[in-house]
């Protein structure tokens, strides 16, 4: 079995993702850290030299080679991993894909001080979250076998929640 997590940037695919597959007993892997691990650098730095096209096509290897890997995991995507409709269809095929939905305004809470990711480096990060929401939410909901409201619940809670619709 495969899981993939989904959803926008601070909605705790990467916390969710490693307790889910240390409660599930299996393998984590997290798109961001393997093209990071790729390209021997951080993804702003990359965003800044190469630009957002480049960094969807490394996505986009990345996130087949980890569908396509033997044997079971969960897998925490990128925020904008649900843009590119092959990655939605290749997740969807190949995963139990979970969407963690958070709002905009919850998101900007948690990634208010945030200076790692390319996107939000913006005079008005909310507006941007809710940009960005408004645009991906559809993709997120199209590509997901279920969705998960993450507004309250804790880390732990939300591990037990995605664990018992597997
Ligand atoms: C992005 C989200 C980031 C990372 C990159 C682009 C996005 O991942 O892939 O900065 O387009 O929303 P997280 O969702 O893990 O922050």
């Amino acid at each position: 079995m495969k899981v993939a997590l989904v959803g926008m940037p601070g909605g705790g695919k990467s916390s969710v993702g490693r307790g889910l597959a240390r409660q599930l007993g299996l393998g984590f892997a997290d798109s961001d850290s393997l093209i990071e691990q790729r390209i021997g650098g951080t993804i702003r730095q990359f965003f800044d030299e190469h630009g957002e096209d480049a960094f969807r096509s490394l996505e986009q290897q990345a996130i087949t080679d980890l569908l396509t890997q033997p044997g079971d995991a969960v897998i925490a995507t990128g925020g904008g991993a649900v843009l590119r409709p092959s990655n939605r269809a290749a997740l969807r095929a190949g995963a139990t894909v979970v969407y963690l939905h958070s709002s905009p305004e919850e998101l900007f809470r948690r990634l208010r001080h945030d200076t790692q990711r390319p996107l939000l480096q913006v005079a008005d990060p909310l507006r941007k979250l809710r940009e960005l929401y408004a645009q991906r939410d559809p993709a997120y909901r199209q590509c997901a076998h279920f969705v998960l409201e993450t507004g309250r619940p804790s880390v732990a809670s939300l591990v037990n929640m995605v664990a018992m619709q597997l």
